[in-house]
């Protein structure tokens, strides 16, 4: 069984980027687990609360570690990242040296309710990833744009497209993390 975690970077109770997540996990091939994080309990990092390293992020860290590779889905917040996706990566990366992302293939998508889709918070997040030295795919881009005509008040993704397109990159991702695994 591979294991792909996931790390979404929305606490709203609606959120898009949360929905799109969950299409990813109800979309999970065979012999695939794809797992969220819980990084909502994580405290504001600060190095002065490094030692000893709070539980909430040890809890974090310990299942990171098991993952085979990553799935990080970012909404766009002022052209950025949010804050608590930026707080759970920059945790993650303490102690300095032990990031758990390092080597291990990371596929990012994103949804906003804007045209472009987080493309411009997905760029910044590549170059966060790439310094922990984390194999983030160049492709497939995963933007998905006007998000609130493509899923249902539910949360239910309606739009055919992009659940094929999920399908696709989840394919490309196994393949990439099997490469890595072998
Ligand atoms: C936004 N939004 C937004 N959208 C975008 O495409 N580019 C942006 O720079 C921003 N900036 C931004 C800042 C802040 C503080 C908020 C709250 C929102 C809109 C954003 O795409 C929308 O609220 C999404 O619904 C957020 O994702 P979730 O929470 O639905 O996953």
């Amino acid at each position: 069984m591979l294991r792909i975690i996931g790390i979404v970077g929305s606490l709203r109770k609606h959120s898009y980027n949360q929905s799109l997540f969950t299409a990813f996990v109800e979309n999970a091939p065979d012999g695939v687990e794809i797992l969220q994080a819980p990084i909502d309990a994580l405290p504001f990092y600060n190095q002065d609360i490094e030692e000893p390293y709070p539980e909430a992020a040890e809890t974090v860290k310990t299942l990171l570690a098991t993952a085979d590779g990553f799935i990080i889905i970012t909404p766009e917040y002022n052209r950025g990242i949010p804050g608590i996706l930026k707080n759970a990566i920059d945790w993650m990366s303490r102690p300095r040296g032990a990031s758990p992302f390092a080597n291990k293939p990371v596929l990012i998508a994103g949804a906003s309710d804007g045209n472009i889709g987080t493309a411009v918070a997905q760029a910044s997040l590549k170059g966060t990833l790439l310094h922990l030295n984390a194999h983030v795919l160049g492709k497939p881009e995963f933007y998905v744009g006007m998000a609130q005509e493509k899923f249902d008040s539910n949360g239910n993704l309606t739009d055919e497209k992009t659940k094929e397109f999920i399908v696709s990159a989840l394919d490309t991702l196994v393949a990439i993390v099997q490469l890595h695994t072998k």
